[in-house]
């Protein structure tokens, strides 16, 4: 069985289904800090499986311990964490508690529950500003806030404990910039309040939520100045971490692995094609860079394909698709009405 902290969420959520349709069994934690209980409906809908949830607080040790006692874990996902970059530089100790003490409690019970194999959700954000792209595993380390640090600290606690424990299995993958939605429309992305990535404001935009987009610099040393990413179909990269599941029953020890599609786009083709195929003109304005942020951040993922056979599928226009069809079916997110989503959820 594999235990998915954080399961209701955006990627966890698109992970959840993907371990259901390959037969996996599965158990998810989540204190819904982020995330709204009718995920777990849609993913049933989706995939017509069963999968067993505790609503609870992976840093409440003695909650999480009912899970390990109840269930015959074998594997674990951790995707629980709090990710606002921005909310972390005003609250760091809330970010460090949940983000530290929730790895750590997960950490204590796989030893008193003998539990090996173990998933991290990493992040680009870990490559701090990268020397140059693409972008290696073995490039050097470092992070300008406390989410990012919470991220590397929670790695070099895997990297200690894989060397003093050899029969760990542990498998850091760093997420490029995940974006797009399950092809059914029915589970996606739901930022609370003003969205601070780009693509979930580009989608508020077009149902006419906010009024225009506002581009963070176009003085950066790229194609037309303005911040180039490599975004990744949040399919792809749940299909990634099935990939490092199976790559942790070969008992590798620590492994690291980029998920992302190696090819950088810029904040203005992100707009251009998010224009293409969803017909909607996106009004935007050139403004003062952020505070933090980088010109250029795109993956070699090589070694994921070497190493996992792994390799995203999906292009920059089926993204701008999924996201836009998640959007406009959802306007209200997940407090939509039960008539429309048996309307959708019959045409799957
Ligand atoms: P999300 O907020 O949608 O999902 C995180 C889930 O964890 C939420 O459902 C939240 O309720 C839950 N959670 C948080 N703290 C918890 C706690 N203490 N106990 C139980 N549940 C808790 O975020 P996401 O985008 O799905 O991200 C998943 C993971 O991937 C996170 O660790 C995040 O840092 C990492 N990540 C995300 C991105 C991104 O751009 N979305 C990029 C790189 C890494
Ligand atoms: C993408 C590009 C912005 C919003 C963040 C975290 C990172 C990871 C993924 C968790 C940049 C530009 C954005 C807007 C804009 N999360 N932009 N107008 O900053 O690459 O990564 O999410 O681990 O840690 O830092 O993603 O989507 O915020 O920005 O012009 O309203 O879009 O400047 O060039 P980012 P993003």
């Amino acid at each position: 069985m594999v235990l998915v902290t954080g399961g209701v969420g955006y990627i966890g959520s698109h992970t959840v289904v993907e371990l259901l349709n390959e037969n996996y069994e599965v158990v998810i934690v989540d204190n819904l800090c982020n995330s709204s209980m009718l995920v777990l409906d849609r993913i049933r809908k989706i995939t017509n499986k069963e999968f067993k949830f505790y609503n609870l607080d992976v840093t409440d040790k003695n909650s999480l311990k009912i899970v390990f006692e109840e269930n015959d874990i074998d594997s674990i996902i951790h995707f629980a964490a709090l990710k606002a970059v921005g909310e972390s530089v005003e609250k760091p100790l809330e970010y460090y508690k949940n983000n530290i003490v929730g790895a750590l409690v997960v950490f204590d019970l796989m030893k008193e529950y003998n539990v090996n194999n173990f998933v991290f959700s990493s992040s680009a954000t870990v490559y701090g500003k990268p020397e140059s792209c693409p972008i290696r595993e073995d490039f050097s380390l470092s992070t300008t806030n406390p989410y990012g640090a919470t991220k590397l600290m929670i790695e070099d606690i895997m990297r200690d404990l894989s060397r003093a424990n050899k029969n760990l299995n542990l498998a850091i993958l760093r997420y490029f910039n995940p974006i797009g939605a399950h092809i059914s429309g029915i589970i996606g992305e739901e930022p609370k309040g003003i969205p601070n990535n780009l693509m979930p404001y580009i989608t508020k935009v077009a149902i006419g939520q906010l009024k225009e987009l506002n581009v963070f610099g176009d003085d950066y040393d790229t194609p037309d100045g303005t911040g180039v990413r490599d975004y990744i179909h949040v399919v792809d990269l749940a299909k990634g971490h099935l990939a490092a599941l199976k790559k942790l029953k070969e008992k590798p020890g620590l492994v690291t692995y980029n998920l992302g599609t190696g090819q950088g786009y810029s904040v203005l083709d992100l707009v251009k094609s998010f224009e293409n195929v969803s017909h909607i003109n996106i009004p935007y304005k050139i403004t003062d860079r952020r505070p933090g942020d980088i010109g250029m951040c795109y993956a070699d993922p090589t070694k994921a394909y070497k190493e996992l056979g792994w390799k995203a599928e999906f292009g920059i226009e089926r993204m701008c698709e999924d996201s836009w069809r998640w959007q406009s079916n959802n306007p209200k997110g997940y407090e939509e009405n039960s008539e429309l989503l048996d309307m959708i959820t019959s045409e799957i």
